[in-house]
């Protein structure tokens, strides 16, 4: 049984929650696209302490022992990020080693040139800037579409690391100093390639056989996407989006398993809508409500610290999300952000140009014009907060719950009601329906 986990909105939907209480459930867990741009946060209660974890790379199933966690072909990979990761899970008392972490030798890599364009190209930009977070993302897909990027199997092989970072060295400078970059410094990424080869080449291997002989041999896999599908490069807000395919393509493609081999897809949504970066969000609040669901729901970035923009729930992209995903179910999370609120807004469809249409515009200057257009609903005004049965939820609640079922047209398998893994309601019907079991 393999499960894809996706973001059905812009990001931060509680994608590392949902992979966390599930990974116990699963042998292996995998990222297959994007890279530390991501920032899944895990936050784990042990001796009535708080133990909080930001995965930006790692897959967000390190912290179970015993589970195989893979960074698939389809991931960008900074080394240099990914040591400072590996040592600060280590510092959290967290076992990391090439057992439990493997990565694809097809995975692209990320180098100090990338982050240096990404800055250079934002700065270009001006005004219309996509509000990247600067982690060299963009840069590193296009060279891996142009066909001249370094992959992580080319670590594993200090011959010709030299030559091969020395080339792309010289090529990169000569792009950043026409965009009036920061040039980056040929040595020193020579030196530093030769000391990553060293510590990441434990780790590095074919994990397109890995997975495919794993799924055969019956273990079950965990996907875990990072972005959300308004973030896709085909099917988000385009060019307010990121480099790779963050619906369900990218979990075909920077994995190597066949469509037949995901059984399930599953998406995370809030209960409210956030953004961060640049580009359209129809129903963003400029407010003191918008300022609120900030400050309740702690919406600032895991990766970049950034406050993220607020807004209403969007049954619009939550059906667009079900629509290109093939979501089987949903996870609903932060509920409990919206428990003193005296009335909720739903969007079910926005006016652009004085129509009223259900479908997302491909065009991000028409999705800006959107005017949503809003049903309200009652506030619940009662504290949910940590809540694990359906029926112990206020009835306002339950009555908001169901209509965003209806409006999303999938039914919710969790419902979150705090970041940590006890807060969650788990509806085993519907996990069932999507042939999962959940071992107790
Ligand atoms: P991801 O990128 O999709 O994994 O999400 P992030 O980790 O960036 O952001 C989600 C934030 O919400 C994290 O701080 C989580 O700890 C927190 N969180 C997740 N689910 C809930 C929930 O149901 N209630 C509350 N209050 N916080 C939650
Ligand atoms: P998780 O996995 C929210 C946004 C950036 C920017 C755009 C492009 O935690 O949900 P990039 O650096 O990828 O080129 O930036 O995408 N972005 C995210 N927003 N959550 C994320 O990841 C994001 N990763 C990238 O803010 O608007
Ligand atoms: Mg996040």
């Amino acid at each position: 049984m393999n499960l894809a986990i996706i973001g059905a909105q812009w990001g931060d939907e509680g994608k590392g929650k949902i992979v966390d209480l599930l990974a116990p459930h699963f042998d292996v867990v995998t990222r297959y696209q994007g890279g530390h741009n991501a920032g899944h946060t895990v936050i784990i209660r042990r001796g009535g302490v708080d133990q909080k974890f930001v995965l930006h790379l790692i897959p967000s199933g390190i912290t179970h022992p015993g589970k195989t966690c893979v960074i698939g072909n389809g991931v960008v990979v900074d080394p240099q990020a990914l040591l400072n990761e590996v040592d600060s899970l280590r510092a959290q008392g967290i076992e990391v080693n090439h057992r439990n972490l493997l990565i694809s030798n097809r995975a692209h890599l990320i180098l100090p040139y990338h982050v240096a364009l990404d800055r250079a190209i934002e700065a270009g930009r001006g005004g219309a800037a996509v509000g990247t977070t600067m982690r060299g993302i963009g840069p590193a897909y296009e060279d891996k579409m142009a066909r001249r990027g370094l992959r992580a199997g080319d670590l594993t092989d200090p011959a010709t690391l030299t030559e091969k970072l020395s080339h792309n060295a010289k090529q990169a400078n000569r792009l950043i100093a026409m965009l009036g970059g920061d040039l980056i410094n040929e040595k020193q990424l020579i030196e530093d390639g030769h000391r990553w080869s060293q510590l990441v080449a434990p780790h590095i291997c074919d994990t397109t056989y890995f997975l495919n002989n794993a799924a055969r041999g019956g273990k079950s896999l965990l996907l875990e996407g990072a972005q959300a599908t308004m973030l896709d490069i085909d099917h988000g807000t385009y060019p307010f989006v990121t480099s790779s395919n963050s619906s369900i393509g990218g979990a075909i493609t920077g994995t190597g398993l066949p469509p037949s081999q995901i059984n399930c897809a599953i998406g995370v949504i809030k209960a409210y809508t956030t953004r961060v970066g640049g580009g359209p969000f129809p129903t963003e609040l400029n407010d003191a409500m918008g300022e609120h669901i900030r400050a309740r729901g702690g919406e600032y970035g895991a990766s970049t610290g950034r406050p993220r923009r607020t807004g209403w729930f969007d049954a619009v992209v939550a059906r667009y999300a079900v629509m290109v995903n093939g979501l089987d179910a949903l996870a609903l999370t932060k509920l409990d952000v919206l428990d003193d609120l005296d009335e909720i807004k739903i969007c079910v469809a926005y006016r652009i140009g004085g129509r009223e249409t259900d479908q997302i515009p491909y065009d991000a200057n028409q999705m800006s014009e959107a005017e949503p257009v809003y049903e309200t609903m009652p506030g619940w005004k009662e504290k949910t907060v940590g809540v694990s049965r359906f029926e112990d939820l206020p009835e306002k609640a339950r009555n908001y719950i169901a209509r965003l079922a209806e409006l999303s047209s999938a039914p919710f398998a969790f419902i979150s009601t705090g970041a940590e893994r006890n807060e969650t309601i788990i509806e085993t019907e519907v996990l069932s329906g999507c042939g999962i079991r959940l071992a107790v």
